[in-house]
């Protein structure tokens, strides 16, 4: 299996309550970042924005998205589920994307390109040792969608928990290539 293949079959979600304690710095997340950069993008219009929230910004959202989903569902285990997801990560990414105010691409090719800044995002936690997952609950996503400063034309697509683990990556079972491709040779 060659270098690229491995890494992109490796990637796994890794959940929260899988994370340890160690540390990951603002300095990391960026390093981090830098795989979106070269995410393809039509028209180049690099649709993906991240807020990234950690430290004392990210306890405090997480007191904030804990009440809106606790009073949006009426489920409090549910604002105590993300609250504790929220504390179990080291940062936070919110992704969200910027509509081209142009609109010289359709809405979904800018949607299509942020998920691929967020699987290169994704593929290079391996590399720097961290692990996480996209989420995408929608109470979480209005509450954020509420209280951060989005430009004209952002939407949230959802979370990124990230933080360090010591896990293997699990073995997944996934179709083969003839499942999903109709050859016409
Ligand atoms: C767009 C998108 C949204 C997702 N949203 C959620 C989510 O809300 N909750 C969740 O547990 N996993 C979510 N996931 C992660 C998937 O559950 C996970 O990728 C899937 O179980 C396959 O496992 P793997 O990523 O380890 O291969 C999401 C993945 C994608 C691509």
């Amino acid at each position: 299996m060659n270098d690229v293949l491995k890494a992109v079959s490796r990637r796994r979600a890794i959940y929260p309550d899988r994370f340890n304690n160690n540390e990951i710095t603002q300095e990391q997340v960026r390093e981090l970042l830098e795989a979106a950069r070269f995410a393809p993008t039509h028209k180049l219009t690099e649709p993906w924005r991240f807020h990234v929230l950690m430290g004392d910004s990210k306890h405090s959202y997480a007191d904030k998205i804990k009440t809106f989903v606790e009073d949006k569902t009426n489920k409090p285990e549910k604002g105590d589920r993300m609250k504790e997801k929220m504390d179990q990560s080291q940062a936070v990414i919110v992704i969200s994307y910027q509509r081209d105010p142009r609109e010289r691409v359709p809405e979904w090719e800018e949607i299509a390109a942020t998920a691929m800044a967020v699987q290169n995002i994704w593929i290079h936690t391996q590399a720097l040792g961290m692990g996480g997952y996209w989420s995408t609950g929608a109470p979480a996503v209005e509450a954020l969608t509420r209280q951060l400063s989005l430009e004209p034309g952002e939407k949230i697509l959802g979370l990124f928990f990230l933080g360090r683990h010591d896990h293997e990556p699990r073995q997944r079972p996934s179709k083969s290539v003839d499942e999903f491709t109709t050859w016409l040779t």
